[in-house]
Order: structure tokens, then C-alpha cells, then sequence
């Protein structure tokens, strides 16, 4: 029997969680971190994923830091969800799918509708106040306005953007885990909790090579459940799958759930 009949069987019990990487955005227009063309061959980690770098590089290069931050928003602002977000939204909407855990900061599996989304590394359109907690979201319209500010932003405008006070005094900063950061231990806690319930885990386009978020699959694989794997090329975690499926997202999910898929394409040509 070939594999997308025998992953079809498996999913087809319901039960199920996904762990999302980047990849899933790739064809949403949103580079993948790693790999050729990825976000950190451009921008590269040691400043821009950590606090240190990027306070150094705020000191001695500000429009370089300008030009990341912009790239960042304007790339999240102009993306839409592709057909495999609408596609699991539309199996946790049939109760096949309990959860999406993701590693994605970029806001659309919940704009393809999906609920129940655990966000490990955050969301880049959240800000949240360091000293009180208090948090708002970028919608559409101030974040049009962010975007604009910030093209022309002097070094001080940036911090006022980047950074905007809050009425506790403390300062607002994105909603984001960076390198060296903890993740949310709360999201966590869910993202181990939800496995705990589940029966299969689909891998959809992560490297598997960041910590703690690549060790929930090594985790499912103890509790003996089923990890099917949904990536053009062979990742950390493809010696745990049960079923690795060579393709992109938007090719295999289509073809595993065909039957929503017409549902899902309606819903994308809209
Ligand atoms: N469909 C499915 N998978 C894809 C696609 C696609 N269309 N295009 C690329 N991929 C795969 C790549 O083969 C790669 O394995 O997506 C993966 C992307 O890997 P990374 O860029 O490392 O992204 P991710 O695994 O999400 O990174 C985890 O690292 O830098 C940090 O915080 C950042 O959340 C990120 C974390």
C-alpha cells in the first residue's frame, strides 16, 4: 500500500497533533530560517536571534537593524496562509486535529482559522510589556502604520517603535523568544500536555535542530505514538518517523486529506 494511503489510515483515526516549523510559510512567501535563501544566511543569528547581538548591532549599525526588523514585518504583513494552514484548520474544525504546536512567530496558522495554537517561540505581531506583562497585538491598520514609521525610523524612533513605553513604566518589546531566551513555560507545559492525549504527531516542515521544541517528537516517539514527517528533504527527526513524506506541504497535505481539500481550496480562492 503507498504511503500517502497508509498516513491517511493513521491520520484518518483522528487524534492527532502537529508540530510546525517554518517551512509550512515557505510557500506563504516567508523564507525558512535555515538552508539556501534562509533568514539567517542574511541576517546572521549570532546578532539578530539574541539580545547581546542585537543591542550591539542597534549601538554600531542601526539601519542594519532597521533593515531586519522591516524585512521581518513587512514579509509577515504581505504573507497569507497557504493551503496546508487552511488544511488544518479544516481537520481541527472536522476534531480529527487537537492541536498545532508551532514554532512559527508569523501569526498564520490562526489566520487560516486554526484555535487551538500553541505558539512556542511567540508571535512577532504580539508586544508585551517586560515589567508588567501587559500585551496588545499589531492589527492591520497599526501595523501599516509601524511598517511606514519604520522605513524612515532614525535610531531613536526605532527604540520608540521597537520598543514603545508602557503607562507601568516599563517597556513594551516583541512578543518573541529569542536565542538564550526561555520559552513560555505555560506553552510548553500544553505542547506536553497535548501529547500526553495523542495518538499521531505530524511533523510539518522543521529542521528539528532547536531546543526544547525538537525534543517533543523524541518525547512522542517514548509514549509510542505515530510521527509521520512532511518535508522535501530529510531533517534530525526523520530517524523518529514512522512515515517521512518527501514533499512540500502544500503538495502532501492535499493529497493525504484530499476530501477537505476541496473544502480548503474553496476557502483559498476566496
Ligand atoms: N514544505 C515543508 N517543509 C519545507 C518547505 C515546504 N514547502 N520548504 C522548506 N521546508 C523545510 C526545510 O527542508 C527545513 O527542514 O522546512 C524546514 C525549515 O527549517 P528551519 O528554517 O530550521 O525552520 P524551523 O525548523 O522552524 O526552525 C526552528 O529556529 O531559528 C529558530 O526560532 C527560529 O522557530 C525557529 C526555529
Amino acid at each position: 500500500m503507498n504511503i500517502i494511503l497508509k498516513v491517511r489510515e493513521t491520520l484518518e483515526k483522528g487524534n492527532i497533533v502537529a508540530l510546525t516549523g517554518a517551512g509550512i510559510s515557505e510557500e506563504s512567501g516567508i523564507p525558512t530560517f535555515r538552508g539556501k535563501g534562509g533568514i539567517w544566511e542574511k541576517f546572521s543569528p549570532e546578532i539578530y536571534a539574541n539580545i547581546p547581538g542585537l543591542i550591539g548591532a542597534f549601538l554600531f549599525m542601526p539601519s542594519r537593524i532597521r533593515d531586519f526588523i522591516l524585512e521581518f514585518y513587512l514579509t509577515i504583513h504581505n504573507a497569507h496562509p497557504n493551503k496546508a494552514h487552511y488544511i488544518l484548520a479544516k481537520m481541527e474544525q472536522r476534531g480529527i486535529l487537537n492541536c498545532i504546536i508551532t514554532q512559527n512567530v508569523d501569526n498564520l496558522h490562526q489566520q487560516a482559522g486554526s484555535e487551538n495554537v500553541i505558539e512556542l517561540h511567540g508571535n512577532m505581531l504580539k508586544f508585551r510589556c517586560t515589567k508588567c506583562e501587559k500585551k496588545y497585538t499589531l492589527r492591520e491598520k497599526r501595523l501599516e502604520e509601524f511598517i511606514y514609521r519604520l522605513k524612515s525610523a532614525s535610531r531613536r524612533e526605532i527604540i520608540r517603535l521597537f520598543l514603545p513605553k508602557c503607562e507601568c513604566g516599563g517597556r513594551y518589546r516583541p512578543d518573541v523568544v529569542l536565542f538564550g531566551e526561555f520559552l513560555p513555560q505555560d506553552e510548553l507545559n500544553r505542547a506536553y500536555m497535548e501529547l500526553e492525549k495523542t495518538n499521531s504527531l505530524l511533523l510539518i516542515g522543521t529542521s528539528g535542530v532547536v531546543y526544547p521544541a525538537a525534543s517533543l517528537p523524541y518525547f512522542a516517539k517514548e509514549r509510542g505514538m505515530t510521527i509521520i514527517e512532511i518535508n522535501p528533504y530529510h531533517t534530525a527527526l526523520s530517524h523518529l518517523a514512522d512515515y517521512t513524506i518527501l514533499k512540500k506541504a502544500t503538495e502532501a497535505l492535499p493529497e493525504i486529506f484530499e476530501h477537505f481539500n476541496e473544502q480548503s481550496q474553496k476557502k483559498f480562492r476566496n
